[in-house]
């Protein structure tokens, strides 16, 4: 378990920083404005496109929906808002302060609750929750780590709940070689040795699968049914696109378009996705 604890300490460090001194200014008007900004992130944003499908808007209302990994709060804040039982988990202390600060200033119907520290270690009653969730999250864990987690998820979920988890995704081998060299805001290209190994050795994502097919299988240990949505297959162009309201005009297309490719080609070239799994095992208990 060395490693997965090693794992877990640069994640902390690195998400701690990153959420310190957070100002929530911006979540309080996403939130006070929360159709407009619904209506926006869930047409031009994966995240939110993938995470909101099937009318997940609405049917939080009222439920226990757990979020792991719940970093700057935003997504915890617009489930609170739309009426949901939020809990709330990270490994950053940071996020609590957020959590904090977002209950003091706005009037949820329930206040977020955070859960802190090390998730495995918060044993929750079993079958509690309507929905457990997670945005970019999983992929941070390593994978013995991630199978606890599921385990986890599949126990507290209740007998008609569900897990949504939006993750990147790398079904070709090639495109996950090629995306090393092709450098990104804060990534140099691996053509650059020493800054690749520099950035790596600081980077909090471990090596391992983000493949759709690991997601099923580690999935299918914990739950009878998995479904896996592909998203970004052609987003992924945007980023040719300069700021805007032409990039998000193509991210609105190309999001409505992709979802009529072929699934084959849809799921080999996709960016990321959506992971859905229901009906947990029941001996979990
Ligand atoms: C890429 S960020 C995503 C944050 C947020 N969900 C979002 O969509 O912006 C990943 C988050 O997972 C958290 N994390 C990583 N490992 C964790 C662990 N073992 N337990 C709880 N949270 C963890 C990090 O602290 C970070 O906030």
């Amino acid at each position: 378990m060395g490693e997965s604890n090693l794992n877990q300490d640069k994640n902390k460090f690195h998400y701690e920083k990153l959420y310190a001194n957070y100002n929530i200014k911006n979540i309080l008007h996403w939130i006070n404005n929360l159709d407009e900004f619904l209506a926006s992130a869930t047409t031009t944003e994966t995240s939110w496109f993938a995470l909101y499908q099937r009318d997940f808007k609405n049917r939080i209302k009222g439920k226990k929906v757990l979020e792991m990994g719940c970093g700057d709060c935003v997504n915890a804040a617009v489930m609170a808002a739309l009426g949901a039982e939020v809990y709330a988990n990270d490994i950053a202390n940071s996020s609590g302060k957020i959590v904090e600060a977002l209950n003091e200033a706005y009037k949820f119907e329930f206040p977020i609750r955070f859960v802190s520290g090390d998730f495995l270690l918060n044993k929750l009653d079993s079958k509690k929750f309507d929905f457990v969730v997670g945005k970019a999250f999983l992929h941070h864990l390593e994978l013995p780590v991630e199978e606890q987690f599921l385990k986890e998820t599949a126990r507290l979920l209740k007998e008609d709940g569900e897990a949504r988890f939006f993750e990147p995704a790398v079904n070709s081998k090639l495109l996950d070689e090629l995306r090393w060299y092709i450098p990104v805001k804060g990534r140099p290209s691996k053509f650059y040795k020493t800054d690749f190994a520099q950035w790596k050795k600081n980077d909090p994502h471990p090596d391992r699968s983000f493949s759709s097919t690991h997601f099923e299988n580690a999935g299918k240990k914990f739950f009878k049914e998995v479904e896996i949505i592909p998203v970004g297959t052609l987003e992924r162009f945007s980023r040719f696109f300069k700021w805007g309201s032409q990039k998000n005009n193509f991210k609105k297309w190309a999001l409505k378009t992709e979802t009529k490719l072929p699934r084959i080609i849809n799921k080999t070239l996709t960016r990321s996705q959506l992971i859905i799994y229901r009906d947990p095992f029941k001996e979990l208990d």
